[in-house]
């Protein structure tokens, strides 16, 4: 975690990706870090581990209707350990997570799917959920070769509409009517990995001002 960075005076938010192996043991991706001026919240985004699960269950809770057993958290983790990923500040305390998955059609073609993506109100609007969305896209990419990525998402559901579309390049592939347990409507989303995805966030493009240090 890259901690510790700043100018005196000056307050600093920092990304930073840690390289993750694949299961060939090569080096998939160079980590990258991000300072902030704007916030006095350092974060750090790495892959998770089965201590964090309570935590991502308690984050999960607090910000979405759509809830699992720990079981199912045990599933993710215990099947795709290079999927998930965890947001946590200078005090380790989880703010986010993307828990995520390979689908395991055999007739599909090979592709991810994101089953749950949330980040506490108090650290939203950071590009925090931007960032742990492009570590999964990668990690699929790296380890399984996924084609694509998909998800589902209400269609009430401004920001992570705004996040999928806008930010990330998803486009709606179809409507799933009355999906969700309440009856609404579910937008079923995909990312194909070939087209041209927005880069990681970078000092000079995040809303965010950013410092060079
Ligand atoms: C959706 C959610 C994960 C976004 O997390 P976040 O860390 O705030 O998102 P980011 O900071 O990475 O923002 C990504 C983009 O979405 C935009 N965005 C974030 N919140 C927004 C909001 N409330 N309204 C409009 N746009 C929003 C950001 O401005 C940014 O846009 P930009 O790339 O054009 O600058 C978060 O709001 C959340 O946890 N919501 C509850 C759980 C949830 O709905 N999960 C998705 C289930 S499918």
């Amino acid at each position: 975690m890259a901690m510790g960075a700043g100018v005196k005076g000056e307050r600093s938010w920092i990304v930073s990706c840690p390289r993750i192996s694949s299961s060939t043991g090569k080096e998939l991706d160079a980590g990258r870090t991000l300072k902030y001026a704007h916030t006095g919240i350092m974060i750090n985004i790495r892959q998770a581990t089965p201590e964090d699960l309570l935590a991502m269950q308690a984050v999960n809770l607090a910000c979405l209707p759509e809830n699992y057993q720990m079981k199912y958290y045990m599933y993710h983790i215990l099947s795709w350990p290079q999927l998930i990923f965890v947001a946590e500040d200078y005090n380790q305390k989880l703010v986010g997570y993307v828990l995520a998955k390979m689908e395991e059609e055999p007739s599909a073609e090979v592709h991810g799917h994101i089953t749950s993506v949330a980040v506490l109100r108090s650290h939203r609007k950071m590009g925090i959920a931007k960032n742990l969305m492009l570590a999964a896209h990668r990690a699929m990419q790296e380890n399984f070769k996924a084609k694509y990525v998909s998800l589902h998402v209400r269609k009430s559901n401004s920001p992570a509409k705004h996040l999928y579309i806008d930010t990330l390049g998803y486009k709606v592939h179809d409507i799933e009517t009355k999906y969700y347990a309440d009856a609404e409507d579910a937008l079923d989303m995909q990312l194909r990995f070939e087209e041209p995805a927005p880069k990681a966030s970078s000092a000079a493009t995040d809303k965010a001002q950013a410092v060079a240090h």
